[in-house]
């Protein structure tokens, strides 16, 4: 990576800058950034003359579209070891349940993770965030969650933070400690739930390693009520929440995250109206993981039409992870969102800019292009910006800028 300019003016392309309900674009733009912020943007012929002429560089592209950053609102990129086999034993017949219940899925990355070093765990993980970056994606989201103690929670967030400064990438973290029930408790989930409530939240608050927290509500995971002790040990430390919720069958979890305005609620094939009605309410956002649903070969969709009715915000995210979504590609998931889940493009590009930006809390920052917003950006050279979700992979982009910086991806 290296950093080439501060103030500077991209024209000759155009933007997609999310302005309004659809796109919002502008068929031939002009960006000026200052400060790392966008400046100014608009119509090219609209631009004030002064602004070039007091620009030290006017870098003009030949056409294409520029996007805000990609945001991946969703990953578990951060994690050691290598699930092959599973992927084998599904094929054979084996289900992820029955996998995850014979002490293999989830827990075979926790042995994994466990017995890597901090160095070791960066370097297995740091290549998934350049794949993503490679793409596109600027902003993205990591959580622990294969650590499942204190040392090893600490040590995949401080991991997680370290890629974001090797790649100057912004990464949120999220502290998943209630993802699965570590071998040492097995049988005594009310004991570890005191262990994330009283020891392992409590003391990466303390440290400022996590923005948010999550859980894993679901059978083969926590109960309701378990991940209710979660989210209130979550709300004395002032730290948001969200949940991976109603993905293997109902457990009221969107309703559940809603209660406790959960920035998102993530998953949802099972989500039942109420719930939609309850994160409606809250402004929850709905984070759609085709990857999961595509390698798990689910058949129950997510009520994609009742979040359109009830306005609920709808995010993509790659759910990147070693089990149920070894995917480390947001192009990918923008087709899957179309064709697995029946979003438009328009509806699938702000899945992966404004939407996935609220769903971090990060909506007066990113995922638009506006004057006062970080000037995170990347240009391709496609013909139409429903290019990025009807060609699957395909092209990378020729610029990204983070920052009002261009850097150069290795
Ligand atoms: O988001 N749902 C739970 N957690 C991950 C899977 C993690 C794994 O299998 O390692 C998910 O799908
Ligand atoms: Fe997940």
């Amino acid at each position: 990576m290296s950093e080439q300019n501060w103030d500077r003016i991209w024209k000759g392309a155009g933007l997609v800058t999310g302005k309004g309900e659809g796109l919002g674009l502008v068929e031939r733009g002009l960006i000026a950034v200052r400060g790392g912020k966008i400046a100014w943007i608009g119509p090219e012929e609209e631009a004030p003359p002064h602004l070039c002429a007091a620009t030290p560089q006017v870098t003009t592209l030949n056409g294409g579209w520029v996007f805000p950053g990609l945001i991946d609102c969703h990953t578990h990129l951060v994690f050691a070891g290598n699930r092959a086999r599973e992927f084998e034993r599904r094929l054979e017949g084996a289900s992820y349940e029955e996998i995850a219940r014979a002490g293999g899925g989830i827990l075979s990355t926790v042995r994994d993770t466990r017995a890597a070093s901090e160095g070791e765990l960066f370097d297995a993980s740091l290549p998934r965030a350049r794949d993503l970056l490679r793409e596109g994606v600027t902003t993205l989201e990591i959580k622990s969650g294969y650590g499942l103690d204190l040392e090893n929670e600490i040590k995949m967030l401080r991991v997680a933070r370290a890629i974001g400064r090797e790649l100057g990438l912004t990464i949120k973290t999220t502290c998943l400690a209630a993802h699965a029930l570590p071998p040492e408790y097995a049988a005594r989930s009310t004991d570890y739930i005191d262990l994330v409530c009283h020891e392992i939240l409590p003391r990466i608050a303390q440290e400022g390693l996590a923005d948010a927290v999550d859980g894993f509500c679901e059978g083969i995971a926590f109960s309701p009520e378990e991940i209710t002790r979660v989210f209130e040990a979550a709300q004395k430390l002032a730290m948001p929440v969200k949940l991976h919720a109603d993905q293997l069958s109902d457990l009221n979890g969107a309703a559940l995250a809603a209660s406790y305005g959960g920035l998102s609620a993530d998953h949802l094939e099972y989500t039942n109206p109420e719930g939609v009605e309850a994160m409606s309410r809250a402004g929850t956002v709905a984070v759609l993981l085709p990857g999961a649903f595509y390698t798990l070969k689910e058949t129950r969709l997510p009520p994609i039409e009742t979040f359109r009715k009830a306005g609920v915000a709808m995010a993509l995210a790659s759910d990147c992870n070693p089990g149920s979504s070894p995917i480390s590609s947001l192009r990918l998931i923008l087709n899957m969102g179309c064709t697995l889940f029946g979003l438009t493009p328009t509806e699938a590009l702000r899945a992966v800019t404004v939407n996935a930006a609220k769903a971090l809390a990060e909506d007066e920052r990113k995922g638009r292009l506006a004057i006062g917003m970080d000037a995170d950006f990347c240009h391709y050279n496609i013909g139409a910006p429903a290019d990025l979700c009807y060609w699957m992979s395909g092209e990378s982009p020729d610029k990204v800028v983070i920052g009002g910086r261009e850097i150069t991806v290795l």
